[in-house]
């Protein structure tokens, strides 16, 4: 009986666990970027705080690369993913040193993170 209640109980909390456990998720690929990106302020590379819905290149008193400057994009979701998976063939020449998120999940999870990041 008690692992009925259980059972119950678990599935009962999967639909809001489901969207929190994204963002959740997103943070610790977020590790990967904490090297050059420190949420609040500038550092190696930019400020994300609001990179959702920003215009690329704009993050007040950062010094961009040329080719980031003037890419002239808007960070929407399908944008920043393009951007996520392969930094340098989304914008050559920008000074992101990357490799890039291979795992499709690992991306959205991250996407899902930045979004909170407002
Ligand atoms: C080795 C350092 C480094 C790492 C690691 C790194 N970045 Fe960057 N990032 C930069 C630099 C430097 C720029 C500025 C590029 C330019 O001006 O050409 C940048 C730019 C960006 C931009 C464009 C911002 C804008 O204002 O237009 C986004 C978005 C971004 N990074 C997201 C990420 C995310 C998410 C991760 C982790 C998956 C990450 N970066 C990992 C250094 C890094």
């Amino acid at each position: 009986m008690r692992k009925l209640i259980l059972a119950i109980g678990m599935i009962m909390a999967m639909p809001v666990a489901a969207s929190a456990a994204d963002a959740e998720a997103g943070k610790l690929v977020f590790n990967k970027c904490k090297a050059c990106h420190v949420i609040g302020k500038n550092a190696v590379g930019p400020n994300l705080q609001g990179v959702i819905g920003r215009k690329s290149g704009t993050a007040e008193g950062y010094k961009y690369s040329e080719a980031m400057a003037n890419s002239n994009l808007t960070w929407d979701e399908a944008t920043i993913k393009e951007y996520l998976a392969d930094p340098k063939k989304k914008v050559p020449g920008n000074k992101m040193v990357f490799a890039g998120i291979k795992d499709p999940v690992d991306e959205d999870n991250l996407i899902e993170y930045l979004k909170t990041l407002k």
